[in-house]
C-alpha cells in the first residue's frame, strides 16, 4: 500500500506519519513545500520525503505517481503575509485533486472541519467547504472528515491551552463559554490510517470528534487541575477582542482576524460522531491532556 501526504510536515501529518511507519505493509509520500520542512519529518525506511510545489503539476505527479490513497492535510485556519485561505484551503486543494486524476490514485482522504461549507459567512469554513467540494466532486471515492479543535503534542489547541494554563491565570474570549468537542490527534491518525487502507468505493462525509463535550473555560481548569494548579479563567469581550484584531491583521497583513475569533468561538456541534461508522476509538479526555502535558518539557 502506497499512500501519498500533503501537508505532510503539518502537526497531523507528523502525527500521521509515526503512526503509517508502524505499519508492515504500508509506504508513505511525504509531500513538503521545502527543504526545512523536509527536514523536520519523521525519519523511517517507510517514509520518503518529496518536495512538492503546488503551482508546479509535474512535482505534485511525481509525489502521487502509484499511490493507492492521497490524504490531503495541507491547509491553514491563520493567514499570513505568504499564505491565505484561497491558495492554502482551496488552489492547493484543486492542484492536489487534479494531480490524483492525473496519477488514478483510488481514495482521496481530505481533512476538514466541523462547521465547513461553501456557502458559510465565514472565509475560512467556506474556503474548507470548497476543498470538499472539489474533493467530493473528483470523480474519485473520497473520504472527508470533518474534525474538531484537535488536541496532540504540537497542534495549535494544545500550545494555547498549554500557555493559558501554565501562568495560572489566563483571559479568553468571552469567558471561554463556548462548546469543544476536542479529538486526540492520535485518533484521528488512527482512523485516517484504517480509511486509507480500506478499499474505498464512495465517497462519504464523516464527522469526527472527541469523546466528550467541554467549554472552553472548563478544558483550561480540567489541564489546570492535572497539573495541579487552581486557574484563574477571565473573559476579554468578543466584540472588543474581534475590532483588535481587525486593527493588527490589517496592519501585519495576518494573524488573528475576527474570521478567526468566529470560528474559535463558535460551538463544534456535530449531529453523529463517525467514530463507530469508521471503527476507531476514542482516546478519553483526560488521557489526552495528560499526553499533552507529558509531552512538555
Ligand atoms: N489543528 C487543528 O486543530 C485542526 C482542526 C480542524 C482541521 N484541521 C486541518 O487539518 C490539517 C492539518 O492541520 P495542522 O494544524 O496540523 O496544520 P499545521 O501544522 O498548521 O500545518 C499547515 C500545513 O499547511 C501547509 N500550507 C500552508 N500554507 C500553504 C499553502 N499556501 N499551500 C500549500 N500548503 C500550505 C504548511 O506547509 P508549510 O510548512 O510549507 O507552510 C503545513 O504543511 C489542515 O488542513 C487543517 O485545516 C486542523
Amino acid at each position: 500500500m502506497k499512500i501519498s501526504i500533503t501537508g505532510a510536515n503539518s502537526s497531523v501529518g507528523i502525527n500521521l506519519l509515526s503512526h503509517l511507519s508502524q505499519k508492515d505493509d504500508v509506504v508513505t509520500i511525504a509531500g513538503v513545500r521545502s527543504e526545512s520542512a523536509f527536514a523536520s519529518l519523521p525519519q523511517s525506511t517507510s517514509i520518503n520525503p518529496a518536495i512538492i510545489a503546488y503551482d508546479d503539476p509535474e512535482s505534485l505527479n511525481q509525489a502521487l505517481a502509484g499511490a493507492d490513497c492521497l490524504i490531503h492535510l495541507a491547509g491553514i485556519l491563520i493567514e499570513s503575509k505568504h499564505s491565505n485561505y484561497a491558495s492554502a484551503n482551496v488552489a492547493a486543494t484543486a492542484a492536489a485533486v487534479k494531480a490524483a486524476q492525473h496519477c488514478n490514485v483510488r481514495h482521496i482522504i481530505f481533512i476538514s472541519v466541523v462547521g465547513a461549507s461553501a456557502g458559510s459567512r465565514n472565509a475560512y469554513f467556506r474556503s474548507k467547504g470548497v476543498g470538499e467540494e472539489l474533493v467530493l466532486n473528483s470523480g474519485i471515492p473520497a473520504t472527508v472528515l470533518r474534525t474538531p479543535i484537535l488536541m496532540g503534542p504540537g497542534t495549535a489547541g494544545a500550545k494555547s491551552l498549554i500557555s493559558a494554563v501554565s501562568n495560572g491565570q489566563t483571559k479568553v474570549l468571552g469567558g471561554g463559554g463556548y462548546c469543544m468537542r476536542p479529538l486526540d490527534i492520535d485518533d484521528l491518525s488512527q482512523a485516517m490510517a484504517k480509511l486509507a487502507c480500506e478499499p474505498a468505493r464512495d465517497s462519504h462525509i464523516h464527522e469526527l470528534v472527541g469523546p466528550e463535550p467541554i467549554t472552553y473555560r472548563d478544558l483550561i481548569k480540567k489541564a489546570g487541575k492535572l497539573m495541579g494548579k487552581e486557574v484563574e479563567v477571565s473573559s476579554v469581550p468578543i466584540l472588543m477582542a474581534k475590532l483588535g484584531a481587525a486593527i493588527t491583521s490589517t496592519l501585519s497583513q495576518g494573524g488573528i482576524t475576527p474570521t478567526v475569533i468566529d470560528v474559535i468561538t463558535v460551538d463544534e456541534v456535530v449531529t453523529e460522531n463517525a467514530n463507530e461508522k469508521i471503527g476507531t476509538s476514542l482516546t478519553p479526555l483526560e488521557d489526552t491532556l495528560r499526553k499533552i502535558l507529558a509531552s512538555e518539557p
